[in-house]
């Protein structure tokens, strides 16, 4: 109102001039409220971006996460706030805990939720297990096994890196032969390599490890829960994840497990980790996995995000692991035939390595993918999204996952995409 009245810019003079105004006044109780304040002994004034209230759009989410939040994990999140530290938040932490052992079949006791993103996961591991001046053994193809190069270089490691194109996959042989070579302490492995769409088999690849002494560590950010993945039985030594993708809770958790032999080698340390917040020593106490009778105050955890990760596991335990990958399976399938009847290219040429929570094409000729991401998010308001890293110009990604992975959701998707092949044919030459 008292933009249409005066403007973005109304003088003090005129502001006050107006409150004087009784029935101006009377109608504006806000406009008093600005003078208050523009008489007020603080130099910078409220923004006004702060004065207006939060809009966020609905959007179909079919990018690479973050993934349609379900109206049961919003609600989860949105119940009131608990302390930190109360019995009522350890129990919801000890049943996060057992969600999160079901979700990666494991026993470990060592198992926790970061209080970040998954690179709060990724940086976790490697902080946790790595010393500076040790070798780690790095696959690259596609953006997370660089990311992890650099983490680990970061705190001094003496990284290794397997680089192949995006999508392409490592033999059991290459990875021996390179273990053998430079000794690492540390394997890692994308089990689902979103930037590309691929689904890497991780079988053999422990057994490898244990032979060799050295930790095997998998990503399953963008597959847990739409494919298959079991820590213990495929002697994964770390496993992390993260909380908005198939999992479909917000952003902002990243469930993370560490075996015996993981660690036994990051509670044998020369050296502290380089992180404070990252230290499993604290993490490991505020999680109630240390064996202490007591659990301290370590950092104050995202008591809503808690809440909700918490409803999401729930979701999942409920519906069963099994038959969540079957239906990413399933949906996946239908997409792929749809994607083909509209003459698009898989980027990943076998089904079976394809990634079911993320379908990666090739980007059709004739085609600028920057204009079809747009005119699918103007027109359709969806997000879909281009490559990442080494994936950018090759691929488009669209991501169906958790809830979102319906046939109804793959049939919007595909109809925005037919729209978007008709009416985007590139202009310039
Ligand atoms: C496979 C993989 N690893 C790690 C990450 C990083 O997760 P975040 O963005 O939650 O930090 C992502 C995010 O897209 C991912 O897809």
């Amino acid at each position: 109102m008292q933009r249409a009245l005066f403007g973005r810019s109304a003088s003090l003079a005129q502001l006050a001039a107006a409150a004087l105004d009784g029935t101006l006044a009377a109608r504006s109780a806000p406009l008093l409220q600005r003078l208050e304040r523009s008489m007020s002994s603080v130099s910078i004034p409220p923004p006004e971006c702060m004065l207006r209230p939060l809009e966020v759009p609905v959007r179909y989410l079919f990018g690479p996460g973050p993934s349609n939040v379900p109206p049961r994990v919003l609600a989860a999140g949105s119940k009131p706030i608990i302390g930190h530290l109360h019995p009522e938040m350890y129990e919801i932490m000890n049943d996060i805990k057992k969600g999160i052992q079901y979700a990666f079949q494991t026993e470990n006791n060592m198992t926790i939720s970061m209080s970040g993103s998954g690179h709060a996961a990724m940086e976790c591991a490697v902080f946790n297990v790595v010393e500076p001046g040790e070798s780690v053994l790095i696959t690259v193809n596609g953006i997370w096994g660089e990311r992890v190069a650099e983490i680990a270089e970061r705190l001094g490691a003496n990284v290794h890196r397997l680089v192949k194109a995006p999508g392409e996959c490592y033999t059991n042989k290459e990875i021996e032969q390179a273990i053998e070579k430079h000794k690492p302490v540390l394997f890692f492995l994308a089990h689902g390599e979103s930037s590309a769409g691929l689904c890497h088999p991780v079988d053999g690849f422990g057994d490898i490890c244990r032979k060799h002494n050295c930790l095997f560590l998998v990503d399953t950010v963008a597959s847990l829960g739409a494919a298959p993945i079991f820590m213990d039985k495929q002697k994964i030594d770390i496993l992390y994840t993260g909380s908005q993708k198939a999992l479909n809770a917000p952003p902002g958790t990243a469930p993370i497990s560490f075996n015996d032999r993981a660690c036994n080698k990051m509670f044998n340390r020369k050296t502290k980790p380089v992180s404070y917040l990252f230290d499993m020593t604290h993490l490991s106490n505020y999680w109630g996995c240390d064996g202490s009778p007591t659990r301290g105050y370590h950092h104050t955890g995202p008591v809503s995000g808690f809440f909700a990760l918490r409803e999401s596991l729930a979701i999942l335990a409920e519906r069963g692991l099994e038959e969540s990958w079957r239906k990413h399976k399933e949906v996946a399938a239908y997409f792929y035939k749809g994607l083909e009847d509209l003459g698009l290219k898989l980027f990943i040429p076998d089904k079976e390595l394809r990634l079911p929570s993320v379908t990666t094409i090739c980007i059709p000729e004739g085609y600028e993918w920057r204009e079809m991401l747009t005119y699918i998010m103007k027109n359709h308001q969806m997000e879909m999204t281009g490559g990442l890293g080494p994936s950018v110009g090759m691929v488009m990604r669209i991501g169906l996952m958790g809830y979102n992975c319906e046939k109804t959701n793959a049939d919007k998707a595909l109809h925005a995409l037919a729209d978007v092949l008709k009416n985007c044919k590139k202009s310039k030459a």
